[in-house]
């Protein structure tokens, strides 16, 4: 393993909570992870982009990261209904999450789409959070992980080196999402990871190794532990179990003791 490195803890709200319910929650979970040393966690959140404003101005970004859900990779011009980077970094967003299998499913993001805009994000000095995963039928047919590697592979295709640090993988197979979904076994979700792993390492030989890749998909408060015990697992991307204060801060110190115990 490379240097030590803080376990990355995050949650995407999707379409959910109003700017002030953001507010409150945000509130909420900052005091409650106050005393966690930001050198073992990395804390983000990604709210709605109308609760954008509210979150940077509610938070101390050094304790909890504020991210957005998707940016258009134009920085401006006739595109009715699109955010653009430079809107995003004029609020004080850092973080822009890309390829949500939701977006990729509803909204016709592709991983064409997810390359232009991981290229906007990188041009403006802001990170990525590119979201990958196999489907169901996928699974099934046997091509998972060819699926994985072609996602991560257009996704980077000409991102320098030198910008790896401003890159997070997400792994969230699209059959462990949401209400319908079963979460990966723990064990699966490290060797997926460890193909994404992989495919870093042969496209950057020096650094790809440190990329972070995260597990999310029906995380919750029972399993949460398990996928931190894993070594290819740098942190965990939730959904509805981050989405009240008190449980994602359980969550995070259950996670956060199997994870430095795991890495001794
Ligand atoms: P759930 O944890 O609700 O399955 O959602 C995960 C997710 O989509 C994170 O982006």
């Amino acid at each position: 393993m490379g240097k030590p490195r803080p376990l990355l803890m995050g949650s995407n709200l999707k379409m959910y909570k109003t700017a002030g319910q953001t507010r409150e929650y945000l509130a909420a979970l900052q005091e409650l992870t106050a005393d966690i040393p930001r050198t073992e966690l990395q804390l983000f959140i990604i709210p709605s982009f109308t609760s954008l404003p509210a979150a940077v101005e509610q938070v101390d970004q050094d304790l909890i990261r504020i991210g957005a859900q998707n940016v258009f990779w134009e920085d401006q011009g006739a595109w009715t209904g699109e955010i653009s980077p430079l809107m995003l970094k004029d609020l004080g967003v850092g973080l822009v999450e890309l390829g949500h299998s939701e977006r990729r499913e509803h909204f016709g993001d592709t991983d064409l789409t997810v390359q232009r805009k991981v290229q906007a994000v990188l041009r403006h000095g802001m990170h990525a959070l590119i979201c990958v995963g196999e489907t169901a039928q996928e699974k099934e047919l046997g091509v998972g992980t060819e699926r994985l590697r072609a996602q991560v592979k257009i996704a980077l295709h000409g991102v320098p080196e030198g910008a790896l640090d401003q890159i997070w993988i997400a792994y969230e197979p699209v059959w462990a999402i949401g209400e319908k979904g079963v979460p990966a076994e723990a064990p699966y979700a490290n060797e997926m990871h460890g193909v994404i792993r992989q495919v870093l390492k042969e496209l950057y030989p020096n650094r790809g190794a440190d990329v972070p890749i995260l597990y999310g998909g029906s995380v919750n408060l029972d399993n949460a532990d398990s996928f931190a015990a894993q070594p290819e697992v740098d942190g965990l991307f939730v959904g509805r179990s981050a989405w009240e204060a008190a449980r994602f801060n359980e969550m995070i110190r259950r996670t956060l003791k199997v994870w430095k115990e795991a890495r001794r």
